[in-house]
């Protein structure tokens, strides 16, 4: 698409923003479905004045990510209800000017989990940050028995409050035999790649093991969770569906999600 003075900006809001691969997947999709746009990586430090640029420079569609996403809030003029209960925004639509927050990792990380039930299933997540958060939010919604594991057990347990769930040590994830078990720490990324954030024993046959880690696709949890019996669900999935919402709210077209699976798939190799 040749740019011109009609392209449309798109763009994601970080700290650092370096290694993100939003830019990769929302250009591949303005390219894919001919919209005339484009998507680039703003390195911020000042979110404030950051997202002041967006109404004035007629940005249409910004992605948020760390540390941003709860900070954000206070800037917008409007946030989507469900946003608003899970307390973190990660995508900015910007419609003449009034931009609204909306939150799309919820239903990323609840989608691939739905056809293996979430009602009355004991689900574990790992880690109690902001993809904590919207997992939470979603397994509570599901009406899923809600489990947080977290290194530091104060975060856990305000989190576990926040959805009437119960805080547990990391150490014991296993002990309370989960259906679900959900990486949200950044156990397993690059480089740290010979890790994972909880024992091997942990892991049961029939568990559904899901991490949102993408760097690498395989981590060493997905590895393990699948010699050991388990269905895996990994962090590309979860990062394709956020990306794939983000990009309808911004251009009303719902995207072929496999073919941002191949796409991506091959440029791992
Ligand atoms: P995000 O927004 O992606 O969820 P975050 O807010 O920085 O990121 O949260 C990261 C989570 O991973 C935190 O819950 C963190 O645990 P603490 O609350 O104890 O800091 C967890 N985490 C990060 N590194 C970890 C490690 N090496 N072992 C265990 N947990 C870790």
């Amino acid at each position: 698409m040749t740019i011109t003075a009609r392209t449309d900006v798109f763009a994601v809001f970080g700290h650092p923003v370096i290694h993100s691969k939003s830019p990769a997947l929302h250009n591949f999709l303005l390219n894919r479905y001919q919209y005339n746009g484009v998507y680039l990586a703003f390195d911020v430090t000042d979110i404030q004045k950051a997202i002041e640029s967006v109404a004035t420079l007629g940005i249409k569609g910004v992605s948020i990510t760390i540390p941003f996403k709860t900070s954000v809030i206070e800037y917008l003029d409007k946030i989507d209800p469900e946003a608003q209960a899970i307390g973190a925004v990660n995508t900015i639509v910007n419609q003449n000017g009034r931009l609204t927050g909306y939150n799309t990792d919820y239903t990323a990380a609840i989608e691939p989990l739905k056809k293996f039930g979430i009602q009355h299933k004991t689900v574990c997540i790992l880690g109690a940050g902001g993809a904590a958060h919207a997992i939470a939010y979603g397994i509570h919604k599901e009406g899923g028995r809600l489990f947080i594991a977290n290194r530091t057990s104060e975060k856990g347990a305000i989190l576990a409050g926040k959805f009437n769930g119960e805080s547990i040590d990391l150490s014991r994830a296993g002990d309370i035999r989960p259906d679900i078990l959900i990486n949200t720490t950044s156990v397993g990324m690059f480089p740290d790649i010979d890790v994972m954030p909880v024992s091997p024993e942990c892991l049961k046959k029939g568990m559904v093991v899901m991490d949102i880690v993408y760097n690498p696709i395989q981590t060493l949890l997905l590895k393990t969770a699948g010699q050991s019996g388990c269905t895996t669900i990994d962090g590309l999935t979860m990062f394709i569906l956020q990306g794939a919402s983000q990009f309808s709210l911004w251009t009303g077209i719902t995207p072929d999600i496999s073919q941002v699976r191949h796409y991506f798939s091959d440029q791992d190799r």
